[in-house]
């Protein structure tokens, strides 16, 4: 099954996600790639494990859904989300069995360590998110990457590094039949946290469970408005960017949608904010439905930022509902 952000609660919960195998150990994979370390690993376990697959390749999503679904593995979720959100705004505290990461890419530019998901604040949020007995099932190509997602392990200060062999499964991948095929081994290391790590959460998520208004404001229009007057802009707030794009004119109903930027940390959504006209003649400005956004204070700030807008172009605001 593949699971937008959206169809997720903050933190979710396994006996939700998976009513039919509530109690079985959870695995998260981050980055599956087309999917084939599952089938194989799951096939290890008299009962398959609950799975869910995180990767941001949509083209990867479509081959392990395919993969997975060839497979049977009914008790498997997939999502098109960095791991950097997942993890922090989805994974409840204590509740994983095994993170498993196979052949994560590896940045090996000079400066470029950054981009890498394996330091400091990803074993910190880790552990945070692991059951007793759980860990961090890393398998690598890159010798410099282990190495450097070890020292990155003994610096959180919560996690045990066991150099070990690989499951096997994990050298069934697409990238490890690669790196085979060019005579190179892999390295693999399970992080087994050693003390419990309090858990962090994204900044907005308690804000997403207790939201269920969509943002909006109602004003009225100046006479001589003109809507070719938009401008791209850039509002920033403590936690979000938001850039308004562009502006069109919908043919249907008349009226205007707005196409809005917004970043929050490692979240990005691209929004549609409507402009529409009321019966009484005055205009509803709203977040539309459209690609299932999900409502964060960022995503009400781009409602915002369009209502502001259209008052310095002289509109009356009646009511403010973001
Ligand atoms: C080198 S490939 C390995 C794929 C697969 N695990 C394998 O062994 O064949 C790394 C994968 O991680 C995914 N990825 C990179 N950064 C990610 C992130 N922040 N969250 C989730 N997936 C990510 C990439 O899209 C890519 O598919």
């Amino acid at each position: 099954m593949i699971y937008r952000l959206g169809d997720f609660h903050f933190p979710d919960d396994p006996a939700r996600l998976y009513p039919g195998t509530p109690t079985r150990p959870w695995v998260l994979e981050i980055g599956f790639g087309d999917g084939r370390f599952w089938p194989h690993y799951a096939r290890t376990f008299a009962e398959a494990p609950n799975y869910l697959g995180v990767e941001i390749s949509g083209t990867s999503l479509l081959k392990a859904h395919r993969r997975l679904k060839d497979a049977g593995l009914d008790n498997a979720i997939l999502t098109k989300l960095p791991a950097e959100v997942l993890l922090p705004g989805v994974i409840p505290p204590a509740s994983l069995d095994a993170i498993v990461v196979n052949f994560p890419d590896p940045w090996p530019k000079a400066g470029h360590e950054d981009h890498r998901l394996l330091r400091v604040p990803f074993f910190q949020q880790a552990a945070s998110r692991l059951k007793s007995g759980g860990a961090v099932l890393l398998t690598t190509d890159h010798e410099e990457y282990f190495e450097f997602a070890c020292a990155q392990a003994e610096a959180s200060g919560v996690m045990r590094v066991e150099r070990t062999e690989p499951p096997a499964a994990a050298l069934e991948t697409k990238y490890a039949l690669k790196w085979r095929d060019l005579g190179l081994g892999a390295n693999h290391a399970r992080f087994v946290p050693t003390a419990p790590t309090p858990a962090t959460f994204l900044p907005f998520a308690p804000y997403l469970e207790s939201e269920p208004n969509v943002p909006h404001a109602v004003l009225t229009l100046p006479a001589d408005f003109a809507p070719q007057a938009f401008q791209k802009q850039t509002v920033r707030g403590p936690h979000w960017t938001v850039v308004l794009l562009d502006l069109y004119a919908t043919l249907r109903r008349g009226g205007w949608v707005a196409l809005a930027h917004v970043v929050e940390g490692d979240l990005t959504q691209e929004v549609l904010v409507g402009i529409t006209e009321r019966e009484d003649g005055t205009h509803l400005v709203r977040l539309a439905k459209f690609g299932g956004p999900i409502i964060t204070p960022g995503v009400k700030a781009a409602v915002g930022a369009v209502t502001e807008w259209l008052e310095r172009e002289g509109a009356a605001v009646k009511h403010r509902g973001y």
